[in-house]
């Protein structure tokens, strides 16, 4: 049997260029989804998932960050004092215990697998999982449980699959198929590669890897000696397909789920339609607003 994973990385020390001018002083992980930022989402998933240590790699300018961990006293007094129970219920919520949160700096953006190879020493040789705060996955059983329960299984290194369309592939790292495994409910594939943001064309599958990952220590030694590879940046895909050279295992899991892209612009929209839709108090107003425009477009056309 697999050793239990129980910590987590969180690399949210990107630049966010493409929100810029917000994430000129808003880190983009805070920026909200309805009302709740895209961290929260991440760490609510991690800790269905069994997770008790959230490991952030941070970097210059994300105080926001360290601060929505805080506990708030005094905003706590005050909806007590309100009887506002249920917001303080929200609110505590998000609270994190002491201790359980740790935050390592990036000193410089280098690149995805620089970011995970920063928290290393807080990793130590044991099992731990990665999570893009910005890829938010809406799923009915957290995207990260499904794949520490197919992981029980196998064990080895194991990525968050999406099927791609062709022409979008080269956005990705890509998953080179040596065979489906089925596995646990069909969802599991045995890599026999990896390619990050391959050429037009070149893409050796149309599984794509998203935000979340299984990674086991050996990963990180493999970032010692990882140079930079596509676009200028240490990529984590390189470093998980030096294991796979070294003959140990990686799988892709098919996850069920839909992923929303919110490092873009338009992921984040729908990814905001989306939530809001799934909420009873914003559904009926939202639905009605969005029929009518569908429906002036139309007379427009
Ligand atoms: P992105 O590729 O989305 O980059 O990083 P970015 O800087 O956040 O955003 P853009 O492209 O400039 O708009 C994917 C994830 O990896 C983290 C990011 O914070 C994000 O969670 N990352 C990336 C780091 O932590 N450090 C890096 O050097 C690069």
């Amino acid at each position: 049997m697999s050793r239990k994973v129980t910590k987590a990385i969180f690399p949210v020390a990107g630049l966010g260029t493409r929100f810029l001018p917000a994430t000129k002083s808003v880190p983009k992980e805070i920026m909200t989804l309805v009302d709740r930022p895209l961290v929260q989402y991440a760490i609510d998933e991690a800790r269905a998932a069994g997770i008790t240590e959230f490991i952030f790699v941070t970097s210059r300018g994300k105080s926001a960050l360290e601060d929505y961990f805080d506990h708030s006293p005094v905003l706590e007094q005050e909806l007590r004092k309100k009887g506002k129970d249920a917001l303080l219920g929200t609110l505590k919520e998000t609270n994190m215990d002491s201790g359980a949160i740790a935050y390592i700096r990036q000193h410089q953006a280098l690149g995805l697998g620089h970011a995970v190879w920063c928290a290393r020493r807080l990793i130590g040789d044991e099992p731990f999982a990665v999570i893009l705060p910005d890829d938010v996955i809406a799923a009915e059983k957290p995207c990260l449980q499904q794949m520490l329960e197919a992981y029980e299984e196998t064990g080895g290194n194991m990525v968050a699959a999406m099927e791609v369309a062709p022409e979008k592939a080269s956005a990705y790292g890509v998953l080179d198929v040596n065979r489906d495994l089925g596995g646990v409910s069909g969802m599991v594939v045995e890599a026999k590669g990896m390619v990050e943001k391959p050429k037009l064309g070149e893409a050796p599958s149309n599984l794509a890897v998203i935000g979340r990952y299984v990674l086991s220590p050996s990963v990180l030694k493999n970032l010692d000696n990882t140079q930079k590879g596509a676009g200028g940046e240490i990529q984590l895909t390189d470093a998980i397909s030096a294991d796979i050279r070294q003959g140990k295992p990686v799988y892709g899991y098919r996850f069920r789920g839909e992923r929303f892209d919110c490092g873009s612009k338009a992921g984040f929209l729908q990814a905001t339609v989306a939530f809001a839709l799934a909420r009873d108090e914003l559904r009926d107003e939202l639905q009605d607003y969005l029929r009518g425009i569908a429906q002036q477009t139309k007379a427009a056309e």
